[in-house]
């Protein structure tokens, strides 16, 4: 037990409007939702959990792991999270995930998943892995979601590289699944040995890796993968259904190396808000790209701006002209289950994306921009996409 723990979970209450005992710090979002998955399995048995093709393989690898079947939903054009309108008819519904793409929270399209879901007697799982630290809450500003799942890992909202956070609803209806989650949360063990000691290099190694030439900093990385040395993001085994590691606490180097940034949060969200109405004077009347409306006007702190350009040479095209201004643009999430997974079957993954029109329409030539920025570096990077668009 560390003294730095309670106030980690006391900043994310305070945030929140919630209690910080409800609150449960774990090594990555992913291990928290492997937990409660694997609760929801034991006590319910097999099922479903609908979910979302436009995400990071990691928010769909616990459900595999957990040995329960991901069923994906086509998303709203607007919200890229799982349109309640068009959720596919599952008979054993375990759970759906609303996935806060890029931190946008819609609450009416959360409320409606979370009816649809305890209609079914499913729970709502809620994925604020891009926002950490807000949730969708109803009128009277109690949380909608039974569980919800923060992220402080890599290129989140927070400078960090480790550590997740679940919120357990004190309302979720089934009793006796809350308290098995809850238990096995507390039981989490920390991090140790290899593991510790390669957290606390992962800074050190990036910045080398990131100065090397590409093919030299793949083979270092790998070596050092397989020396047990570095923790990288994603695994391969990450990339074909698996998690890495049994689940574990956040341990309490990764509490005190997120406690700083979570405390400046709120002046990181100030100027995403201002960077997104940027966005909002400089991207209008540009031919050939569309982003999201809702997200553009939402006056929310995102992580990035989707945008979409005609085809991926075009994307790729405008994320290096945007590297070339020293600003760092992602082509998220093409291929969809970013970074792309190596088991199609594993994950139940259909390449023809039948009947995920939206899904399919999103991933072509996506580009999510860099929200954490001036106002002079958001007419940099608009510059740079015009620059490209305008060649054709
Ligand atoms: C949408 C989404 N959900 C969940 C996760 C998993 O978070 P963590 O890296 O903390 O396990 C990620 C990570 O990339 C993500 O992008």
């Amino acid at each position: 037990m560390t003294t730095v723990g309670p106030s980690l979970r006391e900043t994310l209450a305070r945030r929140t409007g919630t209690r910080a005992e409800d609150w449960h710090l774990v090594f990555r979002a992913r291990h928290g939702m492997l937990v409660v998955l694997r609760e929801l399995k034991a006590l319910r048995g097999e099922g479903s959990v609908v979910t979302q093709l436009l995400t990071c393989c990691t928010a769909v690898d616990p459900i595999v792991t957990a040995g329960l079947r991901p069923v994906y939903a086509d998303v709203d054009a607007q919200t890229m999270a799982v349109d309640p309108q068009t959720l596919p008819d599952v008979a054993d519904l375990h759970a759906i995930v609303c996935q806060h793409t890029f931190g946008y929270i819609d609450q009416a399209q959360t409320a409606e998943l979370r009816c649809r879901a305890h209609e079914a007697g499913a729970l709502l799982l809620e994925d604020c892995a891009h926002c950490v630290g807000r949730l969708a809450t109803d009128d009277g500003a109690a949380p909608l979601a039974d569980v919800s799942f923060h992220s402080f890992g890599v290129e989140k909202m927070l400078p960090t590289y480790f550590g997740g956070a679940v919120y357990l609803n004190p309302n979720m209806a089934d009793g006796e699944l809350r308290q098995r989650i809850e238990d096995a949360l507390r039981a989490l063990p920390e991090p140790t040995g290899c593991l510790s000691r390669a957290m606390r290099s992962y800074r050190t190694q990036i910045r080398v890796l990131n100065h090397l030439p590409r093919p030299l900093a793949r083979g270092l990385r790998a070596t050092l993968t397989n020396l047990r040395l570095f923790e990288p993001a994603i695994s391969e085994l990450e990339m074909a259904g698996g998690v890495a590691h049994e689940p574990l606490a956040a341990g309490a180097w990764a509490q005190q190396a997120v406690a700083g940034p979570l405390a400046e949060l709120p002046a990181s969200e100030e100027l995403r808000v201002r960077a997104l109405q940027a966005y909002g004077r400089e991207l209008a009347g540009i031919e050939g790209v569309r982003t999201s409306e809702a997200m553009l006007g939402s006056g929310q702190p995102l992580l990035r701006l989707p945008l979409n350009v005609c085809d991926a040479t075009t994307a790729d095209r405008v994320i290096a002209a945007i590297g070339a201004q020293g600003l760092y643009a992602v082509p998220w999430y093409r291929p969809l289950l970013y970074p792309g997974v190596t088991d199609d079957a594993a994950y139940g993954y259909d390449r023809s994306l039948a009947g995920l029109s939206r899904t399919a329409e999103l991933a072509r030539g996506a580009v999510a921009l860099p929200c954490d920025l001036t106002d002079e570096q958001v007419a940099a990077v608009v510059r740079a996409i015009r620059s490209v668009v305008a060649e054709g």
